[in-house]
Parts: structure tokens; sequence; C-alpha cells
């Protein structure tokens, strides 16, 4: 009997493994974010938000961000504590540079550990301009 039942604790103990694994490298699947509506920005990176200030790419930038963003960067931008609070993020073109810079390679801690994805690949520039333009628009000082 005791060798069962240490056996299904065995299985139930790895069966956790991967899914703790998983969330340490913040691999869970980004949800797509519906850009239409929005004007085409070409191949090009551009340096600064073309979407500051503009409605329509608020509100998919809300709901971008809320999806892909939020399990880091606390809900509505207002951080637990997991990482940076962007309602702080600088305004303007040198924030967008920052933003664009850590939206597209992500983060690494010294040893190489993954802290954030990088979205280059996964987002459009359309979907990521979204997304600053939300975040710019609940900025605090
Ligand atoms: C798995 C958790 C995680 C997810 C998901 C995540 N981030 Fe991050 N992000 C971090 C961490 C941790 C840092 C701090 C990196 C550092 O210290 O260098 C960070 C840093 C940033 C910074 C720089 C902030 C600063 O003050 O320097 C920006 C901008 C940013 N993230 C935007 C985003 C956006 C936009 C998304 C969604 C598309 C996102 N992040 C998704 C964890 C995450």
């Amino acid at each position: 009997m005791i060798p069962t039942r240490f056996a299904i604790l065995v299985a139930a103990a790895l069966a956790v493994v991967p899914a703790a694994h998983v969330f340490a490298h913040g691999d869970v699947t980004p949800q797509p974010i519906d850009t239409a509506g929005l004007e085409p920005l070409g191949e090009e990176w551009r340096k600064e938000n073309p979407y500051r200030e503009n409605p329509k790419a608020i509100e998919i930038g809300a709901s971008g961000y809320n999806q892909n963003c939020a399990r880091c960067h606390g809900l509505e931008v207002i951080s637990g504590g997991l990482a940076p609070d962007l309602r702080y993020l600088e305004k303007g073109e040198q924030g967008d540079t920052w933003f664009l810079e850590r939206i597209r390679h992500g983060a690494k801690k010294s040893d190489g550990t993954t802290i954030m994805p990088g979205f280059e690949g996964t987002f459009s520039q359309e979907a990521m301009w979204a997304i600053r333009a939300y975040v710019e628009s609940v900025h605090v000082d």
C-alpha cells in the first residue's frame, strides 16, 4: 500500500514541475492583438509612437496590455511589484525608445534567465505602439 501511495505522490509532484518551469521563463502563449482600424506602419521601425493620443489605438492597446502584460506589470498598469510600474515610464520620444527596446527584445537577468519575454515576431509594430499609446494614456509623474 505504501509504495503505491508514494508513487502517486511522486507522479503528482512531477506533474507540477513543467508548469513551474514555464512560469519561471514567462513563456505563456501570447494573445493575438487585432489592430484593424489603425493606420498600417510598414516594415521600418518608427522612433516615435505614431498613435500617441489616438483613441482607437488606446482602446486596442488596453486590451492587448491587459491580456499580455498585466500578469507581470499589473492590471490597469498598476504594478503589484513583480515588474516595474509602467505608469512612471517617461512620456514622449524617450519613453517610446525604451518601451520599444523592451517590448521587442524583453529582458534577461545577468545569468541569462529571461525575466520578460521579447515580443518581436509575435506582435506587429502596430500592436506594440497601440500598447504604448495605452500605457502613456495612464502615465503618472
Ligand atoms: C513574465 C513577466 C513579464 C511580462 C509578461 C511582461 N513584462 Fe515587461 N518587464 C518585466 C520585468 C521583470 C521587467 C524589468 C526588467 C529589468 O529589470 O531590466 C520589465 C520591464 C519592462 C519595461 C521597462 C520598464 C522600465 O521602467 O525600465 C517595459 C517598457 C515593459 N516591460 C513593457 C512590457 C509590455 C508592453 C509587456 C506586454 C506586451 C510586458 N512588458 C510583458 C516582466 C514582464
